[in-house]
């Protein structure tokens, strides 16, 4: 079967299941999308990427990461992209922020929105931000009652949901401990990282009903697609009433840490899933095809993404 065959089959299951009105799509592209390409890709090319998908109608877009360059080069120009870039007024620019060192930093250019970034698994917490999930909880505590004191909201992330690449299987309550404490710090939304695209629809409607203890509006859905089965696991999310997705315009992303590299789902092909469901995005599918075709020509990319 065709993959638009294919993902037209999933989604036709959904045909009449009661789904939200509407979903949050936050996009990665920025961040996830390129922290992980080897070629440094310019800070004006940046802008020109981001400026274009302020263009598109998104309400989020996570704009960069203010971590160490030495551990991420790709994203060691932050303070420069995040300066330059037009701000729309109604979109969020997020950025990723491991502890004081980057708080400051991103406090210096004026960001109002961060996200801080922790892990289910302790091998990959150890791996992607040098330090156990203990240690983690504690520097992002303090970096949230530093950024609260500056009226920055703070979203929090829980890595290797559905599985690491180190430790194999992650245990469901494992997540639910993590996600309970980034709530209880202060986090508005936590989002839920399949970091390696694992994920199914049985582990999914798992994780969902291991967090049913918390309110579902505030959780969020961040599938890598390494599998093609991003979609089927949105699906089941959705009919769980989770109403925010993260993805990356054309499939980009990886984390740099989590072995081999597999691209956020693709942002056209959740907006295409959704509106065939009568599910409402807010996204100009023209002006997302403009961002897109300049960033897969400046990267020399194939856009992986599902149209139809
Ligand atoms: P460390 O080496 O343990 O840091 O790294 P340290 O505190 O020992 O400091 C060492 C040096 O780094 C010092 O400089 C610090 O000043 C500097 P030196 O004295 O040697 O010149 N430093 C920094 N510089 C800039 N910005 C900072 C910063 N902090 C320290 N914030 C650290 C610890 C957390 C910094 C490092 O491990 C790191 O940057 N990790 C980031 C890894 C990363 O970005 N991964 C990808 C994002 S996560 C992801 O993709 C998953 C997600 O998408 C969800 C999903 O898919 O599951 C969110
Ligand atoms: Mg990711």
């Amino acid at each position: 079967m065709s993959r638009v065959n294919n993902l037209l089959a999933q989604l036709q299951k959904y045909k009449n299941t009661s789904l939200p009105k509407k979903v949050k799509i936050v996009e990665m592209g920025p961040r996830d999308g390129l922290q992980n390409e080897k070629t440094i890709v310019q800070s004006e090319d940046k802008v020109k990427f981001i400026n274009l998908l302020s263009k598109c109608g998104f309400q989020a877009i996570e704009t960069t990461s203010f971590v160490s360059k030495k551990w991420v080069p790709q994203m060691g120009d932050a303070s420069e992209v995040y300066s330059k870039i037009d701000k729309f007024p109604n979109v969020s620019y997020p950025v990723l922020v491991p502890n004081i060192i980057g708080l400051d930093q991103a406090l210096k250019v004026g960001v109002k929105e961060i996200a801080v970034f922790g892990a289910a698994s302790e091998a990959f917490s150890q791996k992607n931000i040098n330090c156990s999930i203990a240690d983690s909880l504690k520097r992002f505590n303090d970096v949230v009652i530093k950024a609260q004191q500056n009226g920055i909201k703070i979203r929090g992330y829980v890595s290797c949901v559905m599985g690491c690449p180190y430790e194999g299987d992650i245990h469901p309550q494992k997540v639910a401990e993590v996600t309970q404490k980034l709530f209880e710090m202060g986090c508005y939304e936590v989002s839920l990282g399949d970091t390696i695209g694992v994920g199914t629809p049985e582990k999914t409607k798992n994780l969902m009903q291991a967090l049913s203890q918390f309110d579902i509006k505030k959780l969020a859905v961040h599938f890598h697609d390494t599998y093609d089965r991003a979609i089927p696991n949105i699906l089941v999310a959705l009919e769980h009433g989770v109403e925010v997705v993260d993805s990356s315009v054309s499939g980009l992303g990886g984390c740099p840490y989590a072995g081999k590299p597999s691209g956020n789902v693709a942002t056209e092909t959740v907006v295409n899933s959704l509106n065939y469901l009568g599910i409402e995005t807010g996204i100009d599918r023209e002006n997302l095809k403009k961002a897109s075709d300049f960033i897969c020509g400046l990267l020399n990319r194939q856009n992986i993404s599902i149209n139809f």
